[in-house]
């Protein structure tokens, strides 16, 4: 006889294990949770004899792990309606960063904000990721550039998983962009010491980033903050090869980053180097779309080397003020060819895996952590289909087990 605190039936699964049969999906399923961890799946007519301290119908809608969202820029001051306009004029986004605007004009907007401010406004916006499904998603500093900043800045984003309607997973990203009038040499020395001693002291960080690119950080430049979250036992990921090809994921992948990403110009050895590494491919189509790129990320070289792609909202204040992890996925779709699958995968187990964390969550199987998301949907590609109607279709979220309480994250 099994115990379940609560088991889900009358749903459809669809699992997304990947090399699973029928991609994982598995019709009139059932789903138990014991302890917040899934305690068993499958048909609900191979369900074995067992308890259900709660038992929920899910009037035949499709139950998908919790929505990953794997690289954001949640927090943050200000705005760039501005540059928006002034992009729309024709000045490009690599000419605004020169100008000393783009990323350092949220710098200002961010160093002028309280706490509180920080914490309040991330939370607005987060609200709408939940809405959409999220149950876990990753953000990063880098809008602080001096060390107070970027502490506020994670500390903030620490607060919002404290609350506990989503996990947060923290990215320290000092190498966002060079603060004004600091010689650059000097810069790297601060993150790559008093900053990062400060941010893991206070155990800040679960991984290091940088944005290595002809208007950031050099190949060497991002070497050597590689070098420092290595020596503090911190895993890297980078915003790689996002307007040229400067080897940036090849360089990210000899240092095993979990992720490269942006990765539009990224070429074959830089695709065969994330092969070996394992790194993941994160995509993000909100940049490409909001900055009117040209060139897509080479996803059939990624499906040849066998690289998994994720698919992120980027949500920032900048290249892509993207709150909907759903149009991401009807993004990857129509902008870079990714069959609704890939993207789905993209934002459950491949989002996780670039995380590090696929062998806790991502997936509908047995000992994952239980983060589900219910919808009223008829197929899971349906998530990718429609545009704007995301909070519509989302009948639930489950965070380790628990339903979520709509109101107090906005639902209702
Ligand atoms: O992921 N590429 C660099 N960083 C961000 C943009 C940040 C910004 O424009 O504020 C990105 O697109
Ligand atoms: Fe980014």
């Amino acid at each position: 006889m099994i115990r379940f605190d609560r088991i889900w039936v009358n749903v459809q699964l669809a699992t997304m294990v990947t090399g699973a049969t029928d991609r994982g999906e598995i019709r009139d399923g059932a789903l138990g949770v014991c302890d917040g961890k899934i305690a068993w799946i499958g048909p609900r007519a191979e369900l074995p004899e067992s308890v259900a301290a709660e038992t929920r119908d899910g009037a035949g809608g499709w139950l998908l792990p919790g929505l990953i969202d794997c690289h954001t820029h949640l927090v943050f001051g200000g705005d760039r309606c501005g540059e928006f306009e002034e992009r729309l004029e024709g000045v490009p986004y690599a000419e605004i960063a020169r100008r000393g605007g783009g990323i350092r004009r949220s710098v200002e907007g961010t160093r002028a904000a309280s706490p509180e401010q920080l914490h309040r406004s991330a939370e607005q916006r987060l609200r709408r990721l939940i809405g959409e499904g999220v149950t876990t998603v990753e953000i990063k500093s880098g809008y602080g550039l001096e060390t107070e900043t970027e502490l506020r800045m994670l500390r903030a984003a620490r607060k919002l998983g404290a609350e506990g309607f989503v996990s947060v997973v923290t990215s320290f990203l000092g190498a966002h962009a060079f603060p004004a009038g600091m010689d650059r040499d000097a810069y790297v020395d601060l993150v790559c010491g008093p900053m990062l001693d400060a941010v893991a002291a206070e155990g800040l960080a679960d991984a290091v980033d940088a944005f290595c690119e002809t208007i950031a950080f050099s190949p060497a430049e991002t070497e050597r903050v590689f070098q420092a979250a290595r020596a503090k036992g911190l895993p890297v990921k980078l915003h790689a090869d996002q307007i040229s090809d400067s080897g940036a994921a090849a360089l990210a992948a000899r240092h095993g980053a979990l992720s490269c990403d942006h990765v539009e110009y990224t070429g074959e050895d830089g695709v065969r180097a994330m092969a070996e590494a394992g790194s993941v491919a994160v995509l993000l189509p909100g940049a490409f779309y909001m900055l009117r790129e040209k060139q897509k990320p080479p996803v059939e070289l990624f499906r040849r080397h066998g690289v998994p792609m994720a698919v992120a909202t980027d949500a920032n204040p900048g290249s892509s003020p993207l709150l909907s992890p759903l149009l991401a996925m009807n993004m990857a779709c129509v902008l870079f060819g990714l069959t609704p699958y890939e993207a789905l995968l993209g934002m459950t187990a491949h989002a996780a895996r670039a995380l590090g964390l696929a062998a806790d969550r991502g997936t509908l199987e047995v000992g994952k952590r239980a983060d589900l998301s219910l919808w009223r949907i008829g197929r899971p590609a349906e998530l990718c289909y429609w545009m704007g109607y995301g909070g519509g279709l989302l009948v639930e979220r489950v965070i380790g087990g628990k339903p979520s309480t709509p109101a107090r994250v906005g639902l209702v």
